[in-house]
């Protein structure tokens, strides 16, 4: 049916949600109850493809295709070939996939399109040759919001080239435990740089209108509270009081709704004793009630029937899908069976869940579906050769590799080097690929090298790509045993400096569990004989999450935190080693200088005494340049303000140095008193601006009642008068708010 068109014959936003609306209850009406509940089910790839040898020409078995959609009417599909684990395919391959699926879809009695879903965090992931940007963790050290923006756009372009319509991605989650092995999937570890890069992905991945050709639909994940696991450890119970959620974990997801996102999909594990799937709070009263989501929820990986089998909340997987469904989970993502599907048909027939619930959940998927056009017949993929790893995308990708990568130590300005050097590079993550992108990376794991691009350079790749020097290397170790750690000193014997390459090999989820931060045995080993050397040493630690680095880096004469820097990542670090650009990383997270150092930056006033003060090794929002910057004249319009007027804020920055660079300006926010204890400060706006040497300029900012709210006793978000602090590098500004 046609969307309604307004007197120009274009469907503006609104009238075309109504026409949604419209268009959404007409289908309803005519559909069974049978069709209703399988728009619910969301099933993995493998039960509709055929075996490995197979995928080339025909990726669908179509018997199996014809099951699931004729008898069990699914409304979406996910993810990419198993065999031996996800893997990337060829752009090809998506579009037949995506064509079989639809073709499928049109022979059923209504016509209903499938949903296809992708985990495409960094770049479309499961595409062969795809954009693969910096891991989020990376992406915010660049606190380059427009560079965020752009990521979204190209990953979206080239999600729509393979025919896949919806990105589970961003990770709103919040990133303050260092532990997590998903600490590298988030923005770190503060609310503000979160919810800014997160909403600028949101915006340039789904533009206006998420139906065009070159735009995809986003997903937040994962609601709410997945990434405080009390232990570190994946899946585990976090215990967040309902003031930390509404101050820490909930914004980022209500910024993510305002920015217009269609889905969420639920938090894999418990917090206070409730799985996510079974938190009517969090995903009713709270999403639906306070946030006003009118999108669909989908659940995480077998996560309904884990209610059982792992949570023993339910007695039974039927009990789960009762629970589940009841408590706000519109989508099941169950995804090896059908057995949701047979189970919430019998619940709904014995009345036990009613079918007006089934009802809203599927007026919301199905609204979805609506939006992103995919019930209009389908356009011609976009050109690959203008719409797919374009030379503009990957040059995006590898500016925003420069702008990740945190210089944390340059003593003596020995970086950065003559191309003359003569360098010896060491360490596990000097030679490999996977060490700069992490998981989700053409597999789930990341961890298959053989598969990754032979056109992309490691940092040793690079590094002997530009030298006009010489560059030695020996592994020393892998990640975790000694390889030749003596050869690797005698060889380093022989040459000027050393770059000391560690961190971690790539994971995600469950399999990244650590149960400390500390290097391993091995890779400290190596350290402490290169260090013995007496060489100077570069340390470069890549990883998704910090490790205990300290008594290496306080010996060295030069750090660099890599994180995920992604495909780009040795270019961007070989450039910055040899001063081709200039660093402009800042720490998106503190990076503690001891295994049990997990104060962050946005301390309480009680972690100000003794040996509770912060201390980590480097703090939130350290990053160097090869050049140097300061800031001054940090000024309030006005000294007293009256509650609900906005704050403005001006202060000048200059670069003090002899070399052009980027510096990015962090506005911290400190209440000095209130009637929930404030943290000593907290961000609440920041700048980049790029500078030559000797210029300056003067940045405004505007800081809204919001800015200066916070959640109140009564657990509501309040805004109390009282004395203010601004501070800006070593600058302090003050304003009190009036009645
Ligand atoms: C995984 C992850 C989630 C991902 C989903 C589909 O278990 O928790 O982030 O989107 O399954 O792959």
């Amino acid at each position: 049916m046609e969307p309604i068109k307004d007197s120009t014959g274009n469907p503006t936003k609104k009238l075309a949600i109504n026409a949604t609306d419209h268009q959404v209850r007409e289908l309803l009406a005519q559909m069974t109850l049978e069709e209703k509940v399988g728009q619910m089910v969301q099933i993995d790839y493998s039960l509709i493809g055929t075996p490995d040898y197979l995928l080339k020409d025909s990726p669908v078995d179509r018997q199996k295709l014809e099951l699931a959609i004729s008898k069990y009417h699914v409304g979406s599909i996910l993810n990419a070939p198993m065999s031996p684990d996800n893997k990337a395919q060829p752009v090809a391959f998506w579009q037949r996939i995506t064509a079989a699926i639809q073709q499928a879809s049109t022979n059923s009695r209504l016509k209903i399109p499938v949903l296809y879903g992708i985990d495409a965090i960094h770049g479309a992931t499961y595409t062969q040759g795809a954009t693969l940007f910096p891991q989020a963790i990376s992406m915010a050290a660049t606190f380059n919001t427009e560079l965020s923006f752009k990521e979204g756009e190209i990953t979206a372009r080239e999600l729509r080239a393979s025919g896949l319509p919806w990105n589970f991605s961003p990770v709103m989650d919040i990133g303050r435990q260092a532990l997590w092995p998903r600490l590298w999937e988030t923005y770190g570890e503060d609310v503000h740089l979160a919810t800014t890069l997160g909403t600028a992905f949101i915006k340039g991945h789904q533009g206006s209108d998420f139906s065009k050709p070159d735009k995809a639909a986003t997903c937040l994940k994962h609601y709410v509270g997945y990434s405080f696991p009390i232990n570190g450890k994946d899946r585990t119970p976090a215990w967040i009081g309902e003031r930390m959620l509404r101050e820490y974990f909930l914004p980022a997801f209500e910024a993510g709704i305002k920015a217009g996102a269609p889905s969420v999909m639920v938090n894999s594990a418990e917090v206070d004793g409730i799985p996510g799937h079974a938190n009517h709070h969090y995903l009713t009263t709270i999403l639906r009630g306070e946030m006003g989501f009118k999108g669909f929820t989908v659940s995480d990986w077998e996560d309904i029937e884990r209610l059982y089998t792992r949570d023993k909340l339910a007695a039974s997987p039927r009990e789960a899908v009762k629970i589940a469904v009841l408590a706000g989970v519109d989508m099941s993502m169950v995804p090896f069976d059908f057995s949701f599907y047979d189970l919430l048909l019998d619940l709904v027939r014995s009345g036990e869940v009613p079918e007006a619930r089934i009802d809203e959940a599927v007026s919301r998927i199905l609204s979805v579906k609506f939006q992103l056009g995919l019930f209009e017949p389908q356009q011609p993929p976009l050109p690959i050769d203008t719409h797919f790893a374009t030379p503009e995308a990957q040059a995006i990708n590898l500016q925003a590799a420069h702008e990740a990568i945190v210089l944390a130590k340059n003593d003596h300005g020995i970086l950065p080097l003559p191309k003359s050097a003569d360098i010896f590079v060491t360490g596990p993550t000097a030679n490999l690929l996977s060490a700069l992108n992490g998981g989700w990376t053409i597999t789930w794991q990341g961890d298959n090298e053989s598969l990754y691009p032979h056109n992309k350079l490691t940092v040793l790749g690079a590094l002997q790509q530009q030298t006009s020097g010489i560059i030695g290397y020996r592994q020393g170790s892998s990640f975790d045993a000694e390889v030749d750690i003596s050869k690797a000193v005698a060889e380093a014997s022989k040459h000027a400096v050393i770059l000391l390459c560690l961190g971690e090999k790539p994971y995600t989820e469950t399999p990244g569990n650590i149960s400390s931060l500390e290097l391993p045995a091995a890779q400290n080993k190596l350290a402490e004989a290169m260090l013995a050397t007496g060489k100077p040493v570069i340390l470069l630690i890549l990883g998704g999450r910090p490790r205990i680095i300290t008594s290496i880096a306080e010996q060295a004469s030069g750090v660099l935190l890599g994180f995920l820097p992604g495909m780009e990542g040795g270019r961007a670090i070989a450039d910055i080693l040899y001063g081709a650009y200039n660093p402009d990383g800042k720490l998106p997270i503190s990076y503690p200088r001891s295994s049990n150092g997990h104060t962050l930056y946005d301390y309480k006033p009680i972690e100000s005494f003794d040996s509770n003060t912060y201390h980590p090794l480097y703090p939130f929002g350290h990053g160097l340049s090869y050049s140097s910057f300061a800031t001054s004249g940090l000024t309030v319009a006005s000294p007293r303000i009256k509650t609900g007027e906005s704050v403005h804020v001006s202060v000048n920055v200059h670069n003090t140095g002899k070399l052009k660079g980027k510096e990015t300006v962090l506005l911290y926010l400190h209440d000095v008193a209130a009637s929930v204890t404030r943290p000593n400060r907290q961000l609440k706006a920041f700048k980049k601006v790029a500078l030559e040497a000797g210029q300056s300029e003067r940045l405004e900012f505007t800081l809204t009642p919001q800015d200066l709210s916070f959640i109140g006793v009564d657990l509501k978000r309040i805004v109390e008068p009282g004395d203010f602090e601004l501070f800006v590098g070593t600058e302090k500004a003050k304003f009190t708010l009036t009645e």
